[in-house]
Parts: structure tokens; C-alpha cells; sequence
């Protein structure tokens, strides 16, 4: 089943596996409540079996509170020349949710060498032993959530878009940006003349489970103009979108930032997310903002999960 993109070009449709052809992947988030590891193994050598023509498989998967998400993260079933295998755990122990388990394999066209694998790992090291202090907005910016964007805002947003990705897994059009602020939650910081200089997103997607409503929330497509990037600009949108989650009951909040670039990986750490797995070339994403060389067209993201719940 192929799928278009949809608002939520993060997070993608839930429900089932699609082949989404623009990143060359198959990708799905299936909303059933597993409630043993053979059931998680069974439905994953079904998807593996259904989708074989594509150079990445990434499936998302729930288990009840009775499984032991250690135990169903040591899953892996033959696809391809490899095994999909788990990427990350997401600890939720929320309702009748007890984590969610992304489970994905490469081709072997599709790999990260070692090497750079080595030194994605090592700057988001190096980033969890910081000390930073909260920045505050500097004078003469203004932060909003945008909720009646004007035409010039599209405009400014398109642009901010093309100057902060060279490619994305989505195209940045007048009707991607409308569909998108139409449907997400979309932080945006302007300069003293109004101008858009930095946006940050949530993608909200609800989805049933086991009987209870859930939401699933993908922060995502931040950016800032190159002219103002450094002054917690960006920092300040990601911070003003999570602030509409914080104490929510049944939603899972969070955030697959690039691999190579430190800023983004910071902006995370900063705001209380905890880092819990990578996804390898999982799509179409890149920038001239980078701090490890990315391999080809294909980017690695890290998960980060975002806790709604007081600790
Ligand atoms: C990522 C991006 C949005 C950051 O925007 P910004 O407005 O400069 O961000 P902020 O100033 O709010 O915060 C950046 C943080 O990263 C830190 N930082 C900057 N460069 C860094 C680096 N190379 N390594 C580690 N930290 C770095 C900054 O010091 C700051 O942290 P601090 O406030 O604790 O000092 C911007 O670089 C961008 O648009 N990049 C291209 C698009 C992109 O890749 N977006 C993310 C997609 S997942």
C-alpha cells in the first residue's frame, strides 16, 4: 500500500505499513497492544514477508505493560540480506501502554559505515556531559504560536525551510506549509520588523488503543534562518510547542533529530529529552549545517523521548 503525505509528514499514517516511495522505505506504525513477544515476532515476520521492495523497513510497535520491553527488543527476523531488529525503546508505561518498540533493517546499498556511526555517537556523548544554562529570548524578538498565518508567512516559512534543508523528506510547498499549520501546533519566533526567524512544529496524531484514546506527538521540522541561528531562537519555538504537553495523560511525545548535527542534538538534551535509540538513513533529510559528514542522501536520526508526566 503506498500512502501521500499527509500534514504529519514526520510521523506518516498510522494503522499499517505503507511503502512511502519518495524515501525509498516501507513505514508504519501499527496501533494494536501486543501482549506477548511471540505476538510482537509473528507480526513482524508478516510485515517483513509483505515488504521487501524497498531499501529500509521501519516499523513501530506496541507492547503491553506485562511484556518486558528488554526482552522484546531482542527480537530479530530475517529481511532482506539482514534482520529487522529494534532501533529503539520508548518506555511509556501509560494505560494499557507499556512501551513502544521501533523495530528496522537497511539493505545492504543503504548502510552507515562504522566509522561514522562511531563519531555520531560520540558528539551526542560529548553533549550529555555539558552544563548549559537557559537562555532567555533576546530583546526585540517575539515568540507566538501561530494560529492565523498570512501569506507572508508561507512565504518566510518556505524560505526559512529551503535555506535549513537541502533535502527533506517532504517537498516544501505553499500547500505543505498550509497543510501543516493548518494541523499542527507551529511555535514561531519574528524579528523586530515581524519577520519569521526560526519555527518549530508538533505533529499530533490520535490513534485508539486497546480502547483508549491516545495521541502520539512527533516534535519536529524546527529550523531557524542562518542569520539568527546561536541565540536560542530555535530553543525558544521547541520549547513554547512542548509546553502544550507538559502533565498530558495518554501521549507519547517525541522527537527523531538528525545524528550529525550538534545544535539540534543539544536543543533536545536541553529540554528534558532523553535520548533512547538511531534510526539509519531512515529518509530524505539533509543541510549544509552539519557536524559529522553525512554518507548520500539518506539521514541518520537519533529518538529522543519526552516524559508529559510530573517526575
Ligand atoms: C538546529 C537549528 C534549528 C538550531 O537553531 P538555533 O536557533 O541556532 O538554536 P538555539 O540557538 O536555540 O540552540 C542551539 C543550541 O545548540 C548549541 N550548539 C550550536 N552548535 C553546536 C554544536 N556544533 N555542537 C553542540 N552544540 C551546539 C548552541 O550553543 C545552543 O545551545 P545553548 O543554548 O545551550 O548554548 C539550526 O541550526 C538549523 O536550522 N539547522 C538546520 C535545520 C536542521 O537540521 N534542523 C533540525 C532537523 S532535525
Amino acid at each position: 500500500m503506498t500512502h501521500k503525505p499527509t500534514a504529519a509528514v514526520s510521523i506518516g499514517n498510522l494503522g499499517k505499513v505503507f511503502t512511502d516511495i519518495r524515501n525509498h522505505r516501507a513505514k508504519g506504525f501499527l496501533t494494536e497492544v501486543h501482549t506477548s513477544i511471540a505476538e510482537v515476532a509473528g507480526r513482524l515476520r508478516h510485515v517483513a514477508m509483505e515488504h521487501s521492495d524497498v531499501s529500509r523497513i521501519s516499523v513501530r510497535v506496541l507492547v503491553g505493560r506485562n511484556v518486558d520491553p528488554a526482552l522484546a527488543s531482542k527480537i530479530q527476523i530475517p529481511w532482506k540480506h539482514g534482520n529487522l531488529a529494534c532501533e529503539a525503546v520508548i518506555t511509556v508505561n501509560q494505560g494499557v501502554i507499556g512501551s513502544l518498540l521501533y523495530f528496522g533493517s537497511n539493505a545492504v546499498t543503504r548502510t552507515t559505515s562504522s566509522k561514522t556511526i562511531a563519531a555520531e555517537w560520540a558528539l551526542l556523548g560529548s553533549l550529555l556531559i555539558e552544563k548549559r544554562s537557559k537562555k532567555e529570548l533576546p530583546q526585540d524578538f517575539a515568540l507566538e504560536i501561530l494560529k492565523k498565518p498570512s501569506q507572508s508567512d508561507i512565504d518566510q516559512l518556505i524560505k526559512i525551510y529551503k535555506k535549513a534543508f537541502t533535502s527533506y523528506l517532504t517537498e516544501f510547498t505553499p500547500e505543505v506549509i498550509r497543510a501543516m499549520l493548518a494541523a499542527n501546533i507551529v511555535a514561531v519566533v519574528r524579528d523586530a520588523e515581524g519577520r519569521i526567524a526560526a519555527v518549530s512544529q508538533a505533529e499530533i496524531a490520535r490513534f485508539t488503543a486497546a480502547g483508549e484514546e491516545w495521541r502520539l506527538v512527533e516534535l519536529s521540522e524546527t529550523a531557524s534562518h542562518p542569520d539568527f541561528r546561536g541565540q536560542g531562537l530555535a530553543y525558544a519555538c521547541k520549547e513554547k510547542v512542548i509546553e502544550q504537553f507538559r502533565g498530558s495523560e495518554k501521549t507519547i511525545v517525541y522527537a527523531e533529530p538528525r545524528a550529525n548535527l550538534g545544535a539540534i542534538l543539544m536543543l533536545n538534551l536541553d529540554l528534558g529529552l532523553t535520548p533512547v535509540g538511531r534510526l539509519d538513513k531512515h529518509c530524505l533529510i539533509d543541510s549544509s549545517a552539519r557536524d559529522v559528514p553525512q554518507e548520500g542522501k539518506f539521514g541518520n536520526l537519533f529518538v529522543f523521548y519526552l516524559s508529559t508526566q510530573a517526575s
